[in-house]
């Protein structure tokens, strides 16, 4: 099939950079960008493309480029569904908070919805793409969606998981280490390599059956969390003993059969995937009765958890045994640097223990908007007046009093780096106190101006 028209459902973190993407490198198809959040969709439309729902580096240059051109957002889900050749599914899929399988499972009704949707509206055939991050063998299950609710259109189904770190997004797009088409009918599979061809070269680009592009996924994920709760379980060995984590994760990187990506200590990981790939695989393995598999893979959520909670109490204790003001000053929300999603971020576990313990906080973060902060807060605790009573937010760095004891770092933007630390130390409570949850900060540096500096794993 030549595919003129592209449907995407779902224009979050994965589907509107995407899409912007394959719009820019196809200038002859157009691409329509669906979502059912009415806000989302006008902020895509947004003239200002600082207004953009999401913040990644370069995205506004491709948006402004390809918007109005074959590059369309909108709320008309029928009509883009009806009109389009091939459409991805591209829609969250977190952790099922209820019924079987709750805490671990993926929840898959919003993917179910949506091939119920294509499967209703269809008249001529189609390409599903499934882009969403599915459980192995979901492509079965949406291809028996589809041909229940829809019995004279043909639906040839293919898995194309998205392998792009928020962050570093338009690059990975750009230049990936590989596109994954999984599928069983060849001339379907071509289709979706003609697209990516246009600007991956063909040997980036990966053809597998369903189930080992569904399960490669996965495991991707798992593979890269493993190694941070590996590092990050090394660094409270290297507390204990005097080894210095930064030391040691540089000395292992270099062994070419190591590598030193996804080496870096820290508070511990967050984002929308990690987790819930992992628990994912987790549900899958013991559904499977494979009970040490499951417990293997389980264990790096567990380091995870330990981490950010040793880390809180690290600060909860030097707040109690100094008899300090109970008052912090965290810098840093959103998960990693160069993003707005705040998605399972430490911080709001870190900030969470802190007003467990009556620690009044103050939050910067150059991305993250005061009410996503006080959104992630009431989910988790539920609080919502005691997260009024202690928490304040200020969006501006100059806006911030510092007068504290205690300062949290907990994301790794590059902007804390070139902090005017002296200036910064001068308005602080005395004795004042770094807690640097990313390591980026110069220790010795930092002690010359008087700070007590605390790292992790060090
Ligand atoms: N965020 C990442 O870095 C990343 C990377 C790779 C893969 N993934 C996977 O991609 C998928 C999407 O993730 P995301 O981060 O883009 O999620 P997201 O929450 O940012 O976006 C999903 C969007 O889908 C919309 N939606 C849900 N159901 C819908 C429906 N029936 N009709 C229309 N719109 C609907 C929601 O309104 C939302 O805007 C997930 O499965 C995720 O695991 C995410």
């Amino acid at each position: 099939m030549k595919v003129k028209n592209i449907c995407c459902i779902g224009a979050g973190y994965v589907g509107g950079p995407t899409m912007s993407v394959i719009a820019q490198k196809n200038k002859h198809i157009t691409v329509n960008v669906v979502d059912m959040n009415i806000d989302k969709i006008s902020a895509w439309n947004s003239k200002d493309l600082d207004r953009l729902p999401i913040y990644e580096p370069g995205l506004s240059k491709v948006v402004n480029e390809a918007r109005g051109r074959n590059l369309f957002f909108s709320t008309e889900i029928d009509k883009h569904i009806d009109e389009a050749d091939m459409i991805f599914i591209s829609v969250n899929t977190p952790t099922k908070t209820h019924g079987e399988g709750m805490g671990y499972a993926a929840d898959l009704k919003y993917v179910e919805a949506c091939a119920k949707q294509i499967a209703k509206i269809s008249k001529s055939d189609k390409i599903v793409v499934e882009k969403s991050t599915v459980p192995v063998r979901t492509s079965e299950k949406i291809k028996e969606i589809l041909n229940r609710y829809n019995k004279n259109v043909k639906f040839e189904i293919l898995s194309n998981p998205e392998f792009l770190a928020e962050g570093t997004a338009m690059r990975d797009l750009e230049i990936p280490d590989r596109v994954i088409i999984g599928g069983d009918n060849s001339s379907a599979i071509d289709s979706l390599v003609k697209i990516y061809s246009s600007w991956v070269p063909e040997k980036n680009i990966l053809t597998t059956n369903l189930w080992s592009s569904e399960l490669s996924k996965l495991t991707a994920n798992a593979f890269l969390a493993q190694r941070i709760s590996s590092i990050n379980s090394l660094s409270e060995l290297c507390e204990e003993t005097g080894a210095d984590i930064e030391e040691v994760s540089k000395a292992i990187g270099m062994d070419s059969r190591i590598g030193s990506s996804f080496l870096k200590t820290s508070v511990a990981f967050g984002g929308s995937c990690f987790q819930k790939d992992i628990l994912n695989l987790v549900y899958i393995a013991r559904t499977l009765g494979l009970k040490k598999v499951a417990d293997y893979w389980e264990q790096i959520i567990i380091i995870n958890e330990h981490q950010r909670n040793r880390f809180s109490k690290k600060i909860i204790q030097t707040i109690d045994s100094n008899n300090l003001n109970p008052k912090v000053q965290i810098l840093g929300w959103a998960f990693k640097k160069d993003t707005n999603d705040s998605r399972e971020s430490a911080a709001i576990y870190v900030a969470d223990n802190l007003i467990k313990s009556k620690i009044s906080i103050n939050i910067y973060d150059p991305k993250v908007k005061q009410s996503q902060i006080f959104f992630d807060l009431n989910y988790i605790n539920n609080d919502e007046i005691k997260n009024k009573e202690l928490v304040s937010v200020k969006n501006n760095m100059l806006k911030c009093k510092f007068n504290t004891n205690v300062i949290a770092i907990l994301t790794e933007w590059d902007e804390f780096k070139h902090y005017d630390w002296g200036q910064i130390y001068k308005k602080m409570n005395k004795p004042a106190y770094i807690f640097d949850g990313r390591n980026i900060l110069d220790r010795k540096k930092l002690e010359s101006i008087g700070f007590n500096y605390i790292g992790i794993g060090r």
